[in-house]
C-alpha cells in the first residue's frame, strides 16, 4: 500500500512566526515518517501582494531552511520551491477557467486582505486560493496540514476539484482529481496576537509586537512577551472567553514546554502576571534555540539548502506533471508531441 500523500506550504514573506510553525510546521514533521510528504515555499503567492524583489529569493531559501531547521529531512520529504515547477502555474490558469468568480469574491482572506489594499488588488491576490488548490491537486494530496485560517481554501479545492472537475470531466470511477481532506490539529491551530488575543497572529500585522518570529534573539523574545497584553484579574486559566489573552498565553507555554494543558493549569492557577511571564519566555526561548542554531548553519552553507531544493524539485515535478497531463488531456488540449 503507498503511503497516503501530505501537501502543503508557508509563504516566504517577512519573518515566519510561531503561529506558522505551531498551526502548520510542527504537524509537518511528524507526518513526514508515515506519509508520502511534499512541502513547498509559495513565493508565487508571496508576490499577490507588494513584495520587495530584492529580498524574495533570499527569503525563499531561508524559509526552506526554517523546514529543515524545523525538523523537516530530505530523506523523509520532498522540499521545494513553488515557482520553480511550471505545473503550478499552468494547473491555476485550467482551474481558474472551471472556477466560478463568485467562489473567489466569497473568499473571507481576499475580503479582509483587499480591505488592506484599496485600489490595488491584484488579480493575483483573488486568485490567490485557486493557485493554493492547483498546488494542493497536483501532488494527488490525500491531506494538507494547515492553521485553522486555511479551512475556507481547503473547502474550495475540494469543490474545485469534486464539482468542476472529476464531475464535469471524469465519473464516479474514474475520477481525475484526489479530493484532499485539511489536516488541522486542535492545539496549536490558531495562534492569537501578543497585542490582541482576538486576532490571529500574523505576519502582515505592521505591529512587529504581535508576533514571536522563529529567528528572533531571546531578549527580543523577552521583550515582547513581557509587553503582551495581559487583564487585571486574579489567577490564570484557560477557556475563559472574555480573557483571550490569557488563554493564547497559556496555550503557547503549554506547546512550547511540552506540558499538557491540565497541568499548566494547575501550575499557573494562582500566579500572576509577573510570575507567569518569565516562564513562558524562558520556555519560547528554549523551544526555539536548536531551530535557531541550525537555521544559522544551514545559512552559512546555502549550497547545501540549494542541493536538497533541486532534488525535491526533481521528485515534486515528476508527480505534478503527471497530474497536469491528465488535466489537459480530460480537458481536450492538443498532446504535446
Ligand atoms: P501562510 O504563509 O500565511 O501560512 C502558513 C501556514 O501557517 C498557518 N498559520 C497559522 N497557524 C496557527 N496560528 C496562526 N496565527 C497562523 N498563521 C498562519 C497557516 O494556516 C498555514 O498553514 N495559503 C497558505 C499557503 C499555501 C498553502 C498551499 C498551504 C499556499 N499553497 C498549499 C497548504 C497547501 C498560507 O496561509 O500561507
Amino acid at each position: 500500500m503507498p503511503q497516503p500523500r501530505v501537501l502543503s506550504g508557508v509563504q516566504p514573506t517577512g519573518a515566519l512566526h510561531l503561529g506558522n510553525w505551531l498551526g502548520a510546521i510542527r504537524n509537518w514533521v511528524d507526518l513526514q515518517d508515515s506519509h508520502d510528504t511534499y512541502v513547498c515555499v509559495v513565493d508565487l503567492h508571496a508576490i499577490t501582494v507588494p513584495h520587495d524583489p530584492a529580498k524574495l529569493a533570499a527569503d525563499t531559501r531561508s524559509t526552506a531552511a526554517l523546514y529543515l531547521a524545523c525538523g523537516m529531512d530530505p530523506k523523509r520529504c520532498s522540499i521545494f520551491v513553488q515557482s520553480q515547477i511550471a505545473a503550478h502555474s499552468e494547473l491555476c490558469w485550467l482551474l481558474n477557467c472551471v472556477t466560478p468568480l463568485t467562489w473567489l469574491e466569497r473568499m473571507t482572506q481576499f475580503k479582509e486582505k483587499s480591505v488592506k489594499q484599496g485600489d490595488n488588488v491584484s488579480v493575483g491576490l483573488l486568485n490567490y486560493p485557486v493557485l493554493m488548490a492547483a498546488d494542493i491537486l497536483l501532488y494527488d494530496a490525500d491531506l494538507v496540514p494547515v492553521g485553522e485560517d486555511q479551512k475556507q481554501h481547503l473547502e474550495l479545492a475540494r469543490d474545485i476539484a469534486q464539482q468542476r472537475v472529476n464531475a464535469r470531466f471524469g465519473s464516479e470511477k474514474q475520477p481525475i482529481l484526489n479530493v484532499p481532506k485539511p489536516l488541522i490539529l486542535k492545539e496549536g491551530a490558531r495562534i492569537m496576537s501578543l497585542t490582541d488575543g482576538r486576532n490571529k497572529m500574523s505576519k502582515s500585522d505592521p505591529n512587529e509586537s504581535s508576533r514571536i518570529a522563529l529567528l528572533d534573539p531571546p531578549e527580543l523574545i523577552t521583550k515582547k512577551i513581557k509587553r503582551a497584553k495581559t487583564d487585571s484579574e486574579h489567577g490564570l486559566e484557560f477557556g475563559n472567553p472574555e480573557r483571550p489573552e490569557t488563554n493564547n498565553l497559556l496555550g503557547l507555554y503549554s506547546i512550547l514546554s511540552g506540558q499538557d494543558r491540565q497541568s499548566v493549569a494547575s501550575e499557573c492557577a494562582e500566579m500572576g502576571w509577573g510570575q507567569f511571564k518569565p516562564l513562558l519566555a524562558e520556555a519560547t526561548v528554549a523551544a526555539l534555540k536548536p531551530i535557531q542554531i541550525l537555521h544559522k548553519e544551514l545559512m552559512d552553507n546555502p549550497k547545501e539548502v540549494d542541493l536538497v531544493l533541486k532534488a525535491g524539485r526533481d521528485r515534486a515535478a515528476a508527480v505534478a506533471n503527471a497530474t497536469l497531463n491528465r488535466v489537459r488531456q480530460v480537458l481536450g488540449l492538443a498532446i504535446r508531441a
